[in-house]
C-alpha cells in the first residue's frame, strides 16, 4: 500500500469539492488499516468513508485513510430472518440492492442513499420512516490510537435523529470497518405510510407492493427530488429538521398555519427545516456556484467549483435569515471541516 502526497479529495466528496490531504492512503484489508495507523510519521490522521455527509472547506494538512473494505455476506440464516455482515468499504446502495436480490428485508425504503455502509452508522442514516437503527445489530470499529478491533451493540452506538455515539464521545477515534444488519426472510413488514411512497405505488397501480416495489418508488422519489451527486455535487440535506417544545409550535402555527410538522414525543414537534428556509425564499437561488436546489430547499449544492466556504457562507445566510424570521437555529447535519 502507497502512501501519496498532496492528493485531491474532488473524487471523493459528493460535494466535489477540491481540496488536498496532504497524505493520502487507501486501505483494503484490516492488515493494512493496522499497518497504516501505526505510522508515527504521520500524527494526524483522518478516516474517510463515501464522503458524502461532508463539507471540506480548507485542504487538510494530514494523513486522509480512505475506507476500501470490502465484502457481504449472510452470516446467519434462520427461518425468519437472516444476519448479515458487510464492509465499512461497500457502497450503501449497492448493499440495499444486494439484499433485495436475496429478497431480505428492511433497508428498502433506505434506497439510494448515498454514501458507504461504514459511514452510515455515524449519523443514522433514515429516509421515508426508517433509520438504520431499525436493523442494526453492531458494528465492528478499530481504535485509531490502539489499532484494537471493537463490537459496539445497539445500544453502544446510542443512535439517536441523525446522532450517535461517532459523533460525540467518539469522534474521530474510530474506523468503523463492518456493520451486521438482521433482515426478514418473509413477511416482510412494509413501510408505506410515510410521505408519498403510497402515492407513489397506486399511480403506478401496484396494490400489494413487494419490497422491491417500495425500494423503486423511493429511488424515483428521490430521483425527482434530490439532485444526484455524480452530476450536481451535494451532500443531502444539509441541515438537521429542529425539534421543537410543543408551545413554541403552537406559537409558530399562529403566525405560519400552513406550517407543516411531524410529533416527535408528546411534548417535541420536529419543523421541516427544508420548509422554512423555502419560505425564506432560498430555494433555487445561487451565489455563483454554490446554490439551494430547485426542488429541495434543504440541500445545498455545487454547480462546479464552489469553494467549502463558499458553501459554508451561503449555509450561514440561510442559519441567519431563519432565526430571524421563526426564532429557530437550525443546526447543519453534514460535518464541517
Ligand atoms: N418542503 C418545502 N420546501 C422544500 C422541500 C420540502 O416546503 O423545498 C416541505 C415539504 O412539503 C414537506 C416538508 O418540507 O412538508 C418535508 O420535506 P421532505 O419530505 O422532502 O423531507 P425533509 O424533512 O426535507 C428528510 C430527511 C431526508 C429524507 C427525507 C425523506 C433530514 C434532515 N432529511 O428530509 O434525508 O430523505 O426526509 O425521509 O431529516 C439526508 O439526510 O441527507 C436526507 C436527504
Amino acid at each position: 500500500m502507497k502512501i501519496l502526497e498532496h492528493v485531491s479529495l474532488k473524487p471523493y466528496n459528493t460535494f466535489g469539492i477540491d481540496v488536498k490531504a496532504r497524505y493520502f492512503a487507501e486501505v483494503t484489508s484490516i492488515e493494512e488499516l493496522t499497518w497504516v495507523l501505526q505510522q508515527d510519521k504521520y500524527p494526524n490522521k483522518m478516516i474517510l468513508g463515501g464522503g458524502s455527509n461532508m463539507l471540506l472547506t480548507k485542504d487538510l494538512d494530514l494523513l486522509v485513510i480512505h475506507i476500501g473494505l470490502m465484502g457481504k455476506e449472510i452470516i446467519e440464516q434462520q427461518d425468519d430472518f437472516a444476519e448479515i455482515k458487510v464492509m465499512g468499504g461497500e457502497n450503501w446502495h449497492d448493499l440495499v440492492l444486494w439484499t433485495l436480490e436475496k429478497d431480505l428485508g428492511g433497508l428498502e425504503n433506505l434506497s439510494l442513499i448515498p454514501g458507504s455502509v461504514g459511514s452510515a452508522p455515524i449519523q443514522n442514516i433514515g429516509a421515508y420512516g426508517v433509520e438504520l437503527k431499525d436493523h442494526f445489530v453492531s458494528c465492528e470499529a478499530m481504535e485509531i490510537e490502539t489499532q484494537k478491533l471493537h463490537t459496539f451493540s445497539l445500544q453502544d452506538c446510542r443512535f439517536g435523529y441523525r446522532e450517535s455515539y461517532f459523533k460525540h464521545e467518539g469522534k474521530g477515534k474510530y474506523a468503523i470497518t463492518s456493520v451486521n444488519f438482521r433482515l426478514s426472510t418473509k413477511d416482510h413488514k412494509l413501510r408505506i405510510g410515510y410521505g408519498t411512497i403510497g402515492e407513489e405505488l397506486s399511480n403506478t397501480g401496484i396494490l400489494q407492493p413487494t419490497i422491491k416495489d417500495i425500494s423503486k418508488a423511493v429511488i424515483s422519489i428521490r430521483q425527482r427530488k434530490l439532485p444526484d451527486p455524480a452530476i450536481l455535487g451535494n451532500s443531502g440535506s444539509f441541515f438537521k429538521n429542529p425539534v421543537v417544545s410543543v408551545d413554541i409550535y403552537e406559537q409558530l402555527k399562529e403566525r405560519y398555519p400552513e406550517i407543516p410538522s411531524y410529533k416527535v414525543s408528546e411534548d417535541k414537534i420536529k419543523i421541516p427545516a427544508a420548509w422554512m428556509i423555502d419560505s425564506c425564499g432560498f430555494k433555487g437561488l445561487r451565489q455563483g456556484d454554490a446554490g439551494v436546489h430547485q426542488y429541495q430547499a434543504l440541500v445545498l449544492v455545487n454547480y462546479g467549483n464552489a469553494s467549502g466556504e463558499e458553501i459554508l457562507n451561503l449555509a450561514r445566510q440561510i442559519q441567519k435569515k431563519v432565526k430571524q424570521n421563526f426564532g429557530i437555529s437550525i443546526e447543519p447535519e453534514v460535518n464541517v471541516l
